[in-house]
């Protein structure tokens, strides 16, 4: 396997791969961050959540049928009462930085009252912790869960939760502010509104209502730039962002015009909108969806979203690869096809590195600026692969040695250091993730984690792969 970080294309292939790293050194820059990133409900089992059903996850999941290998996140990663040892673990991984996420229906169970207590302990304590010992902290406030007060009056498609999620945000910086580095409003608004009204894998479970997805996208920009002026009027110097799921999308027959159109309109609606919405103030579609009068009225200009960000948080897992399916009615969208052409994850997803590069030096270039002419620092705020291993099992050798996952990194750690040569101003990478965790609609056997966990015994054992990742932490450079 070679090794050249000039090279146009970013492949590594297995075989010789561990001796030439080792006789390779790409440094990364100085006070470059390594962490991982995780979200509450995916990791945490909060009891105060989970007894109540406080969230529409904790509510979807004790649905039948709703999880594909029939599990739930009552328990998880049981992050709640592990957290230290977890961030213990971090740190003999040579880690700098952690993502979290705060649990807003554990915080706010119910409409109007203040925050509970017993969650703004157990978060404090997981900030102390993490910030004594070091680290950078990452904290998201909304990632995929309402509070089911909320949830049950339309969640983001009512208005109100612009409002409520304003009042979170606020009594969020009075509480944890002096611990959090980076905020992060949003995580991957888009993927959100996706599955929870076009898919319906996710809460509130819709197939097909564009028109949701639209109005949830509207209000989830205000909601941000709501949240995004509070933050900042209480502690100005305070780092904000989202997170931006960004796809790649490739048109399954290069030359074939309605394969192509899919593609464009998929690019717009899943990466375009969004980001133009944030860089320009106005949210707009493409046609013909603008012509539509629903989505003409949720168009427009809104208040406080230009220039809203301080840095930018990129997600990026895989490419899509769509085509044009022949039916009545048509859809402009196509389908995901399902032939991949390059190595797959285990939930299908192909790997694609060249993305992460492209995204980094090419597709984000409107985004480097901020008003005044300054470069945005880019934040990897999520990246990783999953592999496939069901939740019952426990202990023995499985899926320790991940060869496919260590591929993952080195190849995206590649692009990274790459697009840094070519002028992409990238301070972090955070890894999704540290643990194997309950992963939506998929549940609990699709493992993210550098570290397995066995769900019957909740015992955490390192997988190659992060040893592997606390080498190129530690020497802050693929390799020494
Ligand atoms: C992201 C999401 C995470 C995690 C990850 C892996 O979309 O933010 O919660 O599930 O993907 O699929």
């Amino acid at each position: 396997m070679q090794l050249k970080p000039d090279e146009q294309s970013i492949s590594i292939d297995d075989q010789e791969s561990r001796a030439d790293l080792d006789r390779t050194l790409l440094q990364f820059p100085q006070g470059f961050l390594w962490g991982v990133a995780t979200s509450h409900f995916q990791v945490e089992g909060n009891p105060e959540e989970i007894n109540g059903r406080h969230s529409d996850w904790a509510l979807w999941t004790a649905t039948d049928g709703k999880i594909l290998d029939n599990s739930t996140a009552d328990r998880a990663c049981d992050f709640f009462s592990r957290y230290d040892l977890d961030v213990e673990l971090c740190k003999s991984l040579n880690l700098n930085a952690f993502r979290l996420s705060l649990n807003w229906p554990a915080l706010c169970p119910t409409r109007g009252a203040t925050f509970s207590r017993q969650s703004v302990d157990f978060y404090r304590r997981l900030l102390q912790t993490l910030k004594s010992n070091g680290f950078k902290t990452f904290v998201t406030l909304f990632h995929f869960c309402l509070p089911n007060w909320l949830a049950e009056v339309g969640g983001w498609n009512n208005e109100l939760a612009i409002e409520e999620f304003d009042r979170f945000t606020e009594m969020a910086i009075q509480e944890f502010g002096d611990l959090v580095d980076f905020w992060l409003t949003l995580n991957e608004p888009l993927a959100y509104a996706y599955q929870g009204y076009i898919e319906g894998a996710w809460p509130p479970g819709h197939r097909g209502n564009y028109v949701g997805a639209f109005r949830s996208i509207r209000n989830m920009l205000e909601g941000h730039a709501r949240s995004y002026a509070t933050i900042h009027r209480l502690q100005s110097a305070a780092r904000v962002s989202y997170t931006f799921h960004w796809i790649p999308f490739q048109a399954r027959r290069k030359f074939n015009l309605f394969d192509r159109l899919s593609c464009y309109m998929r690019d717009q609606v899943f990466n375009q909108v969004w980001m133009r919405a944030t860089e320009t103030g106005i949210l707009s579609f493409p046609p013909p969806i603008c012509l539509e009068p629903a989505v003409k009225k949720i168009s427009g200009p809104i208040e406080g979203l230009k220039d809203s960000i301080d840095y930018v948080g990129i997600n990026y897992y895989t490419r899509q690869v769509c085509e044009f399916k022949w039916e009545w009615p048509p859809d402009i969208f196509g389908i995901r096809s399902d032939s991949p052409e390059l190595e797959t994850s285990g939930l299908g997803w192909e790997v694609y590195p060249q993305g992460l590069y492209d995204l980094l030096t090419r597709d984000l270039n409107s985004y480097r600026l901020d008003a005044n002419g300054k470069p945005r620092d880019i934040y990897i705020t999520e990246n990783g692969l999953a592999s496939m291993f069901p939740a019952d099992l426990t202990d023995g050798d499985w899926s320790l040695k991940d060869d496919i996952r260590e591929r993952y990194l080195v190849s995206h750690l590649m692009a990274v250091h790459k697009a840094i040569g070519a002028g992409a101003n990238v301070k972090g990478y955070l890894h999704w993730s540290l643990l194997d965790n309950f992963e939506w609609a998929e549940g609990l056997r699709a493992r993210f984690g550098l570290v397995r966990v066995a769900y019957p015994t909740l015992e955490r054992t390192l997988r190659e792969s992060a040893k592997l990742y606390a080498r190129i932490a530690g020497s802050n450079a693929l390799f020494k």
